[in-house]
C-alpha cells in the first residue's frame, strides 16, 4: 500500500525531529498499538528505543515468551521483561471485588513500569500507541456526564510523575490504519490480527478469588477454546474469545468416578468497537466438540458453559 509507504516514511522523520539522540521508553504489551508504536519508533530511533514488558502472572498461556520472543529476536528491539509475577499475585491475594481488583493491578504496574524505566538512563520520552478515536474521545467526554462503568487499566497519568514527553506516532489513524501499518511495518499477520486482551489480563476473567491454581486451568481452557476457533476457521469473524472460570465447583461423572471441579464459560462476540456487541452464533456442533475437548484435555474443569448475552446489558468481559 503505497499511502501507508509514504506514511510511514514521513512518521520516521518526524520521530527524529521530535525525539532527537535522547533515549524513548515503551510499555510494551503485545497489543496492536503499542506494538505498531514501538515498530515504527525503533524504525526511526533503533536503540534510542527500550520497551518494557510486565509480566504481571495473569497472561494467557506462552503470551510472554511470544511477544517478547518476537520483538527481541524477529524484530531486534530491545526488550526489558519484567517478571514481576509473584507481586502481582500476593498483591491480589484475597481480593474478590471487580474494582479493587482493576486498582491494585493498576497501580503496581505503574510503580513496576516506573522502577524499570528509572534504570534506563537518560530517558526522555514516554511511547504510547493512542490512537485517533482515543484523542476525540477524550476531548469530547470532557464536560460530559461521567459515568464509570470499570476503571480501565492503562498508564493515564504516568508521564507527568515521571517527567517524561509523549510520542504518541498513531495519534492521527483509526484502527484499521494502525493495522496496515503495522503489516507495512513487518509485523506478522496472525500478530496484527489478535482479538484484543485487557490490560488486567486474566484477572477479570477469574471472578472471586484469584489463585494460581484458577489461572492455570484458565490458560489452559482458553488456549484449547482459541485452538478450537482457528481450526474451525473463526477467528477473523469474532471479535473478541475467551474464557472465563466460574468461582463455582460441580459434580460431574468421568469414567467410573464422581469428578468435583470447576466450571467454565466461553465467551465470543462480535462487535465494531467493543462499545456494543453481540454473542457469536457458534452451531451447536462446534459448541459441543469444544466442551467435550476442554473437559477432556483440561484437568480441574468438568462443566462448559456458553454465554450468550449481548452488551448491553452484559459487558464483554465478565468483570
Ligand atoms: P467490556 O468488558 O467493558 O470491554 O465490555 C470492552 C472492551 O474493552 C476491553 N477492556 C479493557 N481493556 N483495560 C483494557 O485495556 C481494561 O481495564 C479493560 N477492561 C475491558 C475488553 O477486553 C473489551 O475489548
Amino acid at each position: 500500500d503505497w499511502t501507508m509507504a509514504a506514511y510511514r516514511e514521513e512518521m520516521v522523520t518526524r520521530i527524529r525531529e521530535q525525539v532527537g539522540d535522547a533515549k524513548v521508553i515503551c510499555a510494551l504489551s503485545g497489543g496492536v498499538d503499542s506494538s505498531v508504536a514501538a515498530a515504527l519508533i525503533h524504525e526511526a530511533v533503533g536503540d534510542q528505543l527500550t520497551c518494557v514488558f510486565v509480566d504481571h502472572g495473569l497472561l494467557r498461556l506462552n503470551e510472554a515468551e511470544e511477544v517478547v520472543g518476537m520483538f527481541r529476536d524477529h524484530m531486534n528491539l530491545q526488550v526489558i521483561h519484567a517478571q514481576e509475577q509473584e507481586r502481582f499475585l500476593s498483591a491480589l491475594d484475597g481480593v474478590s471485588d471487580p474494582e479493587i481488583k482493576r486498582k491494585t493491578i493498576g497501580r503496581l504496574f505503574i510503580d513496576v513500569f516506573q522502577h524499570y524505566a528509572d534504570q534506563i538512563e537518560g530517558a526522555r520520552f514516554l511511547a504510547q500507541g493512542t490512537l485517533y478515536p482515543d484523542v476525540i474521545e477524550s476531548v469530547s467526554f470532557s464536560g460530559g456526564p461521567s459515568v464509570t462503568i470499570k476503571s480501565h487499566h492503562n498508564v493515564g497519568g504516568l508521564p507527568e510523575k515521571m517527567g517524561l514527553k509523549l510520542v504518541e506516532p498513531l495519534r492521527e489513524l483509526f484502527k484499521d490504519e494502525v493495522r496496515a501499518l503495522g503489516r507495512e511495518l513487518g509485523l506478522p499477520p496472525s500478530f496484527i490480527g489478535r482479538h484484543p486482551f485487557p490490560g488486567p489480563g486474566l484477572a477479570i476473567r477469574c471472578p472471586g478469588e484469584i489463585t494460581r491454581e484458577k489461572l492455570e486451568i484458565l490458560r489452559k481452557a482458553d488456549a484449547v477454546y482459541i485452538d478450537q476457533i482457528r481450526r474451525h476457521g473463526l477467528y477473523d469473524d469474532i471479535w473478541q474469545a475467551f474464557v472465563a472460570i466460574l468461582p463455582v465447583r460441580t459434580v460431574g461423572v468421568m469414567g467410573d468416578g464422581r469428578t468435583y471441579d470447576f466450571a467454565c464459560a466461553l465467551r465470543a462476540v462480535t462487535s465494531v468497537d467493543g462499545m456494543t456487541a453481540d454473542y457469536y452464533p457458534f452451531s451447536h456442533d462446534f459448541l459441543g466438540e469444544t466442551a467435550t475437548r476442554i473437559i477432556n484435555e483440561v484437568q480441574g474443569i468438568n462443566r462448559v458453559t456458553y454465554d450468550i448475552t449481548s452488551k448491553p446489558p452484559g459487558t464483554i468481559e465478565w468483570e
